[in-house]
């Protein structure tokens, strides 16, 4: 649980740097992804390629900081020490002032109470250590996201409520309401579902049949919300990155759920409507629906519905926009923009997984992580799951340097080494990398 007493600008960054902030430097700090779907598939076969060593390590790092933040449910402000900021009481401000729309900027409202940070930690925390019990085969991974599941969705006295009807909530005086912006702050149930799959089809002992069938239960209800609520369908036809990642939730939860038809029919929907006429001829996600501050890019959120699509065999990595585009053609025009309103880490997850999903053979996208994300970048917990890429040599297995060459197929799962060294003597760029999954998580907002 969070309160309320930090101030909202340090709530804003809670997410992110909170976690960065209680550990002792340098360990490798957590990195919160945009958002992903990672195929239990490829997970569950344990095949891993030996260049995925350290990335592994990252993983189980990782799982252990975050359940250390846990459990985590949605939770009333504690304004106990904000003291008085204004000469109008907050029940004034609350229903006397019209509440304005700024697009990639907080509502400081919802800074008090911030769930949506919790709910990013929630998320991550399943994913990590739904992998990490992946890798290591240990009991107590399993169990953390069982107990961070039921604490948010299940247990009487702290589930969240089937809905979004009051994310994002303006107030003011025709406000209590939620607005259709408030639907991403569940785009990440994208990642948290992989990390519920990975159990469920792993047969974890921990993720027992009850928890299975009362959190689907959980999701088909918040599904039809989803599909039905007026807010809820405003936010998919939002053509920026707010619509792309409502299609990541709903086809995350049709899975869950079952509901394979319905998840294809949701992609199917988004590559033939907003995906049309996102990335123009010269492969620019950004630009046509970029608002004025934010960074609004689609681009992650389109990885991560073709990424659900390829595990329930919906092939969109080769489907093309109306200009002839895809998304390696968004990938690349940025690539060739330089990092402007972004930060290069932020580029990373969607490199290796364009290099891993189109293929790399010239290495040029090899050859971008080396140059930008240094030597650590095979360290990097998506370098594990966006394979096979090459590690650029880096990587270090079995006492000899691996050859460079990607995918080779010998796995390190369970091995009980992976995960000793947790990364003292790395992560220099990792804060740099952490600094800026704050900043993409605050813009999208
Ligand atoms: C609220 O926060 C203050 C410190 O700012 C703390 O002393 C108090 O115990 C908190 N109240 C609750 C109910 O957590
Ligand atoms: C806050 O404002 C209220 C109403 O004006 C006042 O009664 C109270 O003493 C103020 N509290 C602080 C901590 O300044
Ligand atoms: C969905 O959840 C809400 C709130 O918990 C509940 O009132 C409603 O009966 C549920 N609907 C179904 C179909 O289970
Ligand atoms: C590219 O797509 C945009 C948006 O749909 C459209 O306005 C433009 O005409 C297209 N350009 C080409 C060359 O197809
Ligand atoms: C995309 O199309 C190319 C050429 O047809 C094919 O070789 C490749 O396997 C396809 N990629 C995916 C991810 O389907
Ligand atoms: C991969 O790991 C296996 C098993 O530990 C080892 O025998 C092999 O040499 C490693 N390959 C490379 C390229 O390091």
């Amino acid at each position: 649980m969070r309160s309320c007493a930090s101030a909202v600008l340090s709530a804003a960054f809670s997410l992110s740097l909170g976690v960065l902030l209680v550990q002792p430097l340098p360990v490798r700090a957590v990195t919160s992804y945009a958002n992903d779907f990672v195929d239990p598939t490829y997970v569950l076969a344990k095949d891993f390629s030996n260049v995925t060593a350290e990335a592994q390590a990252t993983i189980v790092s990782w799982a252990q900081s975050l359940a250390r933040e846990g459990p985590w449910s949605d939770s009333w402000p504690n304004c106990s020490s904000v003291g008085n900021t204004t000469a109008l009481t907050d029940e004034e401000v609350w229903t006397t002032c019209p509440y304005e729309t700024r697009d990639g900027q907080f509502n400081p409202d919802g800074r008090l109470v911030n769930d949506v940070g919790a709910f990013s930690d929630l998320a991550d925390a399943v994913l990590y250590n739904a992998l990490a019990w992946a890798i290591k085969g240990s009991g107590t991974y399993s169990g953390n996201v069982a107990t961070f599941v039921k604490a948010w969705f299940l247990d009487a006295d702290t589930a969240m409520n089937p809905n979004l009807a009051y994310a994002q909530m303006a107030r003011g005086p025709d406000g209590q309401v939620g607005q259709h912006t408030g639907v991403l702050d569940l785009k990440c149930m994208a990642k948290l579902v992989s990390g519920v799959l990975i159990l469920r089809e792993g047969q974890a002992a921990e993720w027992t049949s009850d928890i299975d069938t009362q959190f689907s239960a959980w999701a088909a209800n918040y599904t039809t919300w989803l599909t039905t609520a007026s807010i809820a369908l405003e936010e998919e036809a939002a053509e920026n990155n707010h619509g792309t990642f409502y299609y990541n939730q709903l086809a995350a939860l049709q899975v869950l759920v079952g509901d394979t038809a319905g998840a294809k029919a949701t992609l199917e929907k988004y590559f033939t409507t907003q995906y049309m006429w996102q990335i123009d001829a010269s492969g620019d996600q950004e630009s046509l629906h970029k608002s004025q501050q934010a960074q609004t890019n689609p681009r992650p959120p389109t990885q991560t519905n073709a990424k659900i699509g390829a595990y329930i065999g919906y092939d969109a990595w080769n489907l093309t926009t109306s200009n002839g585009t895809t998304i390696k053609s968004a990938l690349d025009y940025a690539l060739t923009q330089g990092a402007g309103t972004e930060t290069a880490s932020e580029l990373y997850p969607d490199v290796v997984a364009v290099g891993a999903a189109y293929g790399d053979a010239g290495g040029k996208y090899a050859a971008w992580m080396l140059a930008n994300a240094k030597k650590a970048y095979p360290e990097d917990a998506q370098f594990f799951w966006n394979q096979p890429f090459s590690d650029s040599g880096l990587v270090k297995t079995g006492g000899s340097s691996s050859t460079g060459s990607s995918g080779s197929g010998n796995s390190v799962s369970g091995g009980a080494d992976a995960s000793s060294d947790n990364g003292a003597a790395r992560g220099a760029w990792s804060a740099v990398a952490a600094m800026g999954a704050a900043v993409l998580v605050a813009a999208v907002l």
